[in-house]
């Protein structure tokens, strides 16, 4: 395989700003000065990847502007393959968020070129499945889009989904899925009315009852459920002071998707992604925040 790891999936500049709190409709609020970093769900993973030493290449769709400048910077900078970053028909995906002081954050998406990644792209870009061992994908980008990717993935290749933002998946993509990783409030939007329980074991239960071959659920400072047919096993995390969990789920899903194609087990890879995820949520910002594998042994 050329690539360990092939992601599809948004570039966006991300605008941060620290606040106290955030603003009810009609109030505005001051906030701390505005920081520009490169993000999106897609762009983060690769990223995240390339910096634990995977070799990466990352299919998306930035615009011809300075933040398409700074997200190919970013990514070439961590050794990601640009080759399948295509430029142009939209300004580059904007991600507006404020962070308060407990490190949560809040999010609104302009998806801008990440909305016009189509079928067609993915179809264009064969030979980049071929080379690959696994793929993964979120969902900033067209189902569609999404949906093109496992119609595309070679038979032996392992793909990886993280469905955020939620939205119903058809059963083609849930099939493909190994694993379907949620965190909460995804679960939640995925299984929709079938949500009675608040036991996140249920969850990951239900889930795999739709079709994905194993299911992950993350539960932030609680690490994550893994759950396949063989049953449901809680992976801890370490514990860590949060300053901006910005694209910690991002860095997790990468490195899950990483040491799963390395031939690890779920729950290996899982335990090992937590650490990635809690080593992220120690820095600002989303890429720039990303551990190297000698820093996630050091944790
Ligand atoms: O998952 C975090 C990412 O979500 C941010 O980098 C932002 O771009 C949004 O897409
Ligand atoms: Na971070």
């Amino acid at each position: 395989y050329d690539y360990d790891l092939l992601v599809v999936g948004s570039a966006n500049a991300d605008l941060v700003i620290d606040v106290e709190r955030r603003p009810a409709a009609g109030e505005t609020v001051l906030g701390g000065d505005l920081a520009v970093h490169p993000g999106g769900k897609g762009a983060n993973q690769a990223v995240a990847a390339a910096r634990l030493g995977a070799d990466t290449a990352l299919l998306a769709r930035v615009g011809d502007d300075g933040h398409g400048r700074l997200l190919l910077d970013s990514l070439r900078a961590a050794d990601v393959d640009t080759v399948g970053v295509l430029v142009g028909g939209a300004p580059t995906g904007v991600a507006l968020i404020t962070v308060d002081p407990s490190g949560d954050n809040s999010i609104v998406v302009s998806p801008g070129a990440n909305a016009r990644l189509t079928p067609g792209d993915v179809r264009a870009a064969g030979s980049l499945f071929h080379a690959s061992r696994v793929v993964s994908a979120q969902l900033e980008v067209p189902l569609e889009t999404v949906t093109e990717v496992v119609r595309q993935l070679p038979p032996d290749a392992r793909f990886v989904l993280n469905p955020s933002p939620p939205r119903p998946l058809p059963a083609e993509v849930l099939a493909a899925c190994d694993p379907l990783i949620v965190n909460e409030h995804e679960a939640r939007v995925l299984l929709g009315d079938a949500c009675v329980s608040e036991e996140p074991a249920d969850w990951a239960r239900l889930l795999l009852a739709r079709g994905p071959r194993s299911v992950v659920v993350t539960l932030g400072a609680q690490g994550a459920l893994v759950c396949d047919s063989s049953g449901v096993t809680r992976v801890p995390s370490v514990k860590v002071d949060a300053v901006d969990t910005t694209g910690a789920g991002d860095a997790f899903t990468a490195a899950l998707a990483w040491r799963l194609g390395s031939g690890a087990a779920l729950a290996e890879a899982a335990g090992y992604a937590a650490r990635v995820g809690a080593a992220a949520v120690t820095r600002r910002g989303a890429q720039e925040s990303y551990p190297t594998a000698r820093e996630v042994e050091s944790l």
